[in-house]
């Protein structure tokens, strides 16, 4: 099958950037994804026939051409939200997204100000794992999670691959000049059955080979699709 068609035909969901977690109307907890590894994956997606659905977090990025539907979110509960509705129709979901791990127990609707009493003390509670809740879904797509890890990338990226309950995982090697919020990237591709070191190159250049890989797979467990 021709690049251009190893995904014709399949709906894929893309969930991208980060979330930002409001304090006040002033603040937010966030993180610093800048979204370009899911834009690219989107952009490599539609390059392979695929019909995309892209979930952005708060991010500065045009949409790829050729992306059929783009929700734009700020907070977990909302890129939750919009992936569940999305993912319903979907064939295979990818997880490229930096989801804040907590939000703030109580939004306050005043700017918090500065007082006598010193810092505020600021109450987290645990945001939902979208990425675990589709796959837990029945029916559910392909599923493909990414994770962001700074030292002992395969077994780390295993470990989440087991215990998501995930198709594949695609293991980040992060430090200052790579992966997050960077232009280039390496990933740990890790499967049921084995895994395949994708080494340092562009983010783009990275999407199209790991799209090619994700569509292999994709193919090989649904056959008949
Ligand atoms: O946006 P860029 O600047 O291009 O950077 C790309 C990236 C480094 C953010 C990206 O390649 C990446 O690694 N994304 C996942 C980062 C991450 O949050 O890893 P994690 O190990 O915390 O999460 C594991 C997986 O669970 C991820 O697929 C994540 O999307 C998902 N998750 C995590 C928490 C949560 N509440 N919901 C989720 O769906």
């Amino acid at each position: 099958m021709s690049p251009e068609a190893a995904l014709a035909g399949v709906r894929v969901v893309i969930d991208a950037g980060p979330t930002y977690e409001d304090i006040d109307p002033v603040r937010f907890l966030g993180n610093r994804s800048s979204g370009k590894m899911g834009f690219a994956v989107a952009a490599a997606a539609v390059a392979a026939g695929a019909e995309v659905t892209l979930v952005a977090g708060p991010v500065a990025l045009v949409t790829p051409p050729g992306v059929a539907r783009r929700i734009d979110v700020r907070s977990a509960l909302e890129m939750r939200d919009a992936v569940l509705a999305a993912v319903r129709d979907a064939d295979i979901f990818i997880a490229t997204a930096a989801v804040a791990d907590w939000r703030v127990a109580e939004y306050s609707t005043h700017k918090i100000k500065k007082g006598p009493s010193g810092a505020p003390v600021l109450e987290l509670v645990e945001n939902p794992d979208i990425l675990a809740e589709v796959a837990a879904g029945n029916p559910r797509p392909f599923v493909v999670g990414f994770a962001a890890e700074t030292d002992h990338v395969t077994e780390h990226g295993r470990e989440k691959l087991v215990r998501k309950r995930l198709d594949m995982l695609a293991a980040n090697h992060v430090n200052e000049n790579l992966g997050i919020g960077a232009d280039d990237n390496a990933l740990e591709l890790i499967w049921a059955g084995g895994s395949e070191t994708l080494p340092r190159a562009s983010k783009s250049e990275l999407a199209r080979t790991l799209v090619a890989r994700i569509a292999a797979h994709y193919r090989d467990r649904c056959p008949t699709e």
